[in-house]
């Protein structure tokens, strides 16, 4: 069974997470590829695709959201699963954008989650760090790595069943 995670991330904490996810699907004995979303231009060879992206102003990164309207159809005769990462989520836990939940019905996922991500000021450019001053969120890295191997792990687990079913 061929696992696809693709993701869409702007500073790199989003990839990290689908990283973590990849490796721990990947130790459960899957065939696993990890890549970002400007790069998939199919999904025809996965069984199962994990698609995730770091939200920016209540959206996806505009290359996963993208990923996952093109590819609708095909997604939706596969085990799709969808993470969002973002900061309002330290707050709101389970918090979910109107669009991560239409992009989920979309390609008919088992499920989304949100996991928190990190915000690094110093690497921010003005308009993002002006932003910041406004909504003056927890800045920092709140990511929390044990609880996405855990969900990964489910992931995998749901996969092994599948396979043998
Ligand atoms: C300008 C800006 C806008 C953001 N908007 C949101 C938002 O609307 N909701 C949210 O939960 N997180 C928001 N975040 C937090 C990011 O989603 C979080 O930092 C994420 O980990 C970034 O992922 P990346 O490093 O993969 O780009 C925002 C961060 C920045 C810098």
């Amino acid at each position: 069974m061929k696992v696809l995670v693709a993701v869409g991330s702007k500073y790199g904490s989003t990839r990290e997470i689908a990283q973590a996810i990849g490796a721990e699907i990947r130790s459960i004995g899957f065939d696993v590829d990890v890549e970002d979303a400007c790069g998939v231009l199919s999904v025809e060879a996965y069984d199962a695709v994990i698609v995730g992206s770091a939200v920016y102003g209540a959206l996806w990164r505009r290359d996963a959201s993208a990923l996952v309207r093109q590819h609708a159809e095909a997604l939706r005769v596969r085990d799709v699963w969808l993470f969002s990462t973002g900061i309002r989520e330290l707050k709101e836990p389970g918090y979910a954008t109107s669009e991560s939940e239409q992009l989920a019905s979309l390609a008919n996922a088992q499920e989304h989650v949100t996991f928190a991500g990190a915000i690094d000021y110093d690497r921010l450019n003005v308009g993002e760090r002006a932003v910041m001053h406004v909504i003056n969120p927890p800045l920092g890295d709140h990511r929390d790595f044990a609880a996405v191997r855990d969900w990964a792990h489910g992931i995998g687990v749901t996969l092994l069943y599948l396979a043998l079913a």
